[in-house]
C-alpha cells in the first residue's frame, strides 16, 4: 500500500511496522487527528467509513473527529466506556449496527478511544464479513504505547481476560498525542506501568531514564517525556512484533506482569475497580518478588522496580489485600491464560531488570506457595 498523500506536520515521528504485505505506518505527533481523513485515505478508497468510539471520547473530541471526516461518508458507533464493553453482547450489537448501515468489506472501521475500543472494534473489523480494513487512532497513554501496535483484538469472557479474539493487523496507527491532555490521572498511571514494562523486559538504560525523572516526567504530562515514552514504546514494540507476529516466542515477553494481572483483574471483575493497566503496574511487581523468590533474579532488582513504584506512587502489591485473599482462585484464573501449553503454567520472569525469559514450565506449587505468602503479608 502506497504512503498517504499528505505530509506528516513536521512534529511528526513514523515507524513501521515490518510485516510483509501487512505491514503499516504508526504516526506520532501533535495534531495527528485533524490530519485524519488525508492519513486514512488511501485505506478509505469508497469514502466510507464506521467509527468506534465510547462516550467519554464522543464528548471530547466527537467535533474534532467529524471536522477531520468531513470528506467521508461516516456512520458512528457510540458505546459506553469501560473494560465491561469488551463483551460478546457488545461485539454482536457491533456488528449488527454494521450490517444494518450496510456497510461493506471494502469500507474502513476506525477504531477512536483508548485499548478497550481498540480491541473490541479491531476484533468487530477482523470477523465482519471475513474482514475489513480498520484503522487504530488511539486515545489513552496505554493505547498509545501499546495496545494499537501489534494486531492483538480481544475480548473478554466469564473465564478470563481476552480469551476470544484475534491477531488482525490496522491498516494504520494514527497517535495524537494531544488528546492526552484530557486524560485522567488514574488512566495515564495504568499507561505509565505499559511504558515501564518495556524498560524491565528488554531495556535497563530506558528503565535508568525512566527512574532518573522521566518517568515523572511523563505523569506530569510535560509533551516532550510523553512523545519519546511513546516513540520509544511503540518502536520497541514494532520490532518485537515483526519477528514474532503471532506470539510463537519472543512476543510473550510484552505479557510481562499480565499473567498475575490477568488474575487479579478477573477476581476484580471488569467493572472499573481495577484497571488494565494497574493490574500490570502490580503484577509486574509480583513477577520480580516471585523471581526473587525462586532465586531467579537478584532481590536488589525486585528491590528497585518496587522502589519506582512507590515513587511514582504506581499501584502495588500493597494495594491489593482484598483480592489477594483467595489464592486458589488466582492461581485457577492464572491456568487460563493463553500462554500456557499443555496445561504448564508459562509465565515470563526477570533474571534482572531489562533481562527477562519466558518460563513454560512454571512450579504451579511455588506459584501457589508464593500466593498464599502474599496473601499472609497482607491479612
Ligand atoms: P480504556 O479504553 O477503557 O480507556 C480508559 C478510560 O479513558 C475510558 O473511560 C475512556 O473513555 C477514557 N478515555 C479515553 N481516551 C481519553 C482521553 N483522551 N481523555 C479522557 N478520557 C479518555 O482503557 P485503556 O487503558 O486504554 O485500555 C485497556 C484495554 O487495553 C484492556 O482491555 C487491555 O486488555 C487492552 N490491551 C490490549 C493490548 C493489545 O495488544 N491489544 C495491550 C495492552 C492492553
Ligand atoms: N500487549 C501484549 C502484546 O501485544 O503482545
Amino acid at each position: 500500500m502506497k504512503s498517504p498523500a499528505v505530509k506528516p506536520n513536521k512534529m511528526t515521528e513514523r515507524l513501521t511496522v515490518g510485516l510483509g504485505e501487512r505491514s503499516y505506518d504508526i504516526y506520532i505527533g501533535s495534531g495527528q487527528l485533524a490530519q485524519l481523513g488525508a492519513l486514512i485515505a488511501p485505506f478509505a478508497t469508497t469514502k466510507r467509513v464506521a467509527v468506534i468510539t465510547d462516550e467519554t471520547v464522543h464528548n471530547l473530541y466527537g467535533e474534532a473527529l467529524a471536522m477531520a471526516l468531513s470528506a467521508y461518508r461516516t456512520h458512528l458507533i457510540v458505546r459506553p466506556a469501560g473494560e465491561s464493553q469488551k463483551s460478546m453482547a457488545n461485539l454482536e450489537e457491533i456488528l449488527d449496527s454494521l450490517f444494518r448501515a450496510g456497510f461493506d468489506r471494502s469500507d474502513l472501521l476506525i477504531a477512536f478511544g483508548g485499548g478497550v475500543i481498540g480491541d473490541l472494534a479491531g476484533f468487530a473489523a477482523s470477523i465482519y464479513k471475513r474482514g475489513m480494513p480498520f484503522v487504530q487512532v488511539p486515545t489513552t497513554l496505554l493505547s498509545q504505547v501499546d495496545s494499537s501496535v501489534g494486531g492483538k483484538t480481544a475480548i473478554n469472557n466469564q473465564f478470563g481476560k481476552n480469551l476470544i479474539g484475534a491477531f488482525y493487523q490496522p491498516r494504520a496507527v494514527i497517535t495524537d498525542t494531544d488528546l492526552l491532555s484530557t486524560l485522567p490521572v488514574r488512566e495515564l498511571k495504568a499507561g505509565y506501568a505499559e511504558v515501564l514494562k518495556y524498560g524491565l523486559l528488554g531495556d535497563a538504560l530506558f528503565f535508568e531514564d525512566l527512574n532518573s525523572g522521566l518517568g515523572a516526567d511523563i505523569l506530569a504530562l510535560k509533551s516532550e517525556a510523553l512523545s519519546r515514552a511513546i516513540y520509544i514504546s511503540c518502536s520497541t514494540k514494532a520490532k518485537i512484533v515483526a519477528q514474532d507476529e503471532r506470539e510463537s516466542g519472543v512476543r510473550a515477553l510484552l505479557n510481562l506482569g499480565h499473567t498475575f494481572g490477568h488474575a487479579l483483574e478477573l477476581e476484580a471483575g471488569y467493572d472499573g475497580d481495577l484497571l488494565h493497566g494497574e493490574a500490570v503496574s502490580v503484577g509486574m511487581e509480583m513477577a520480580f518478588q516471585f523471581a526473587v523468590n525462586q532465586g531467579l533474579c537478584k532481590a536488589d532488582c525486585a528491590d528497585q522496580v518496587s522502589a519506582h513504584l512507590a515513587a511514582t506512587t504506581m499501584p502495588r502489591i500493597a494495594d491489593m489485600s482484598d483480592l489477594l485473599r483467595e489464592p486458589e482462585a488466582l492461581l485457577r484464573h492464572m491456568g487460563q491464560d493463553k500462554k500456557n501449553e499443555g496445561g504448564q503454567l508459562t509465565l515470563i520472569l526477570p533474571r534482572a531488570i531489562g533481562d527477562t525469559y519466558v518460563e513454560k514450565r512454571a512450579n504451579r506449587e511455588a506459584v501457589f506457595g508464593f500466593l498464599t505468602q502474599l496473601k499472609d503479608n497482607a491479612a
